[in-house]
């Protein structure tokens, strides 16, 4: 028996990262309606712009492998927006703070799948492996802007992670 990746597994794979995809353009969308026309504006319009390449990437594999998105993609639009201006309203660091607590949970989700896929789906193991970075990259933006010197960074973490991996484990599902 082969140990390939079955298609209700590798759906579920290209939903959750939809999902979240689409969550994280969000919440960069909802701080640039705060914060874009600050110093920090053109750093968080460019991690936006990003996520938007990954998010352009997932709808495609959504269409290709015929897909369908999480039904509860209208919820994680506006969970989304809601945390990118939540964070943003507290202030520059409060952003970043949560940027660092999104895209450390992306990237180690990121990591993980990429670990189980084979030969067989190595394309969407190497996009798999380029995002990571990326999200990675936005981790670090996150570091250098301060965001780990934010009021309550542990608490704000703790929790925005929660929510993140909650957010997964039902996109995976529904
Ligand atoms: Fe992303
Ligand atoms: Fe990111």
């Amino acid at each position: 028996m082969s140990n390939s990746l079955n298609k209700e597994k590798l759906d579920s794979i290209l939903r959750v990262d939809h999902a979240g995809e689409t969550a994280a353009a969000k919440i960069y969308d909802g701080q640039l309606a705060i914060l874009k026309n600050t110093p920090v504006g053109p750093t968080i319009q460019h991690m936006k712009d990003q996520e938007q390449e990954h998010l352009d990437t997932f709808n495609k594999l959504l269409v290709e492998n015929d897909t369908r998105p999480t039904a509860l993609l209208p919820l994680w639009n506006v969970m989304g927006f809601g945390l990118g201006v939540a964070s943003a309203v507290l202030g520059e660091k409060a952003a970043m703070a949560c940027t660092i607590a999104v895209e450390e949970v992306i990237g180690e989700h990121y990591a993980k799948q990429a670990e189980i896929l084979d030969d067989e789906h190595k394309d969407l193991k190497s996009t798999l492996i380029k995002f990571r970075d990326d999200e990675l990259d936005h981790l670090e933006t996150g570091v250098e802007h301060d965001g780990k010197s934010a009021p309550g960074y542990q608490l704000m973490k703790a929790v925005v992670q929660m929510g993140c991996r909650t957010a997964i484990k039902i996109s995976e599902k529904i």
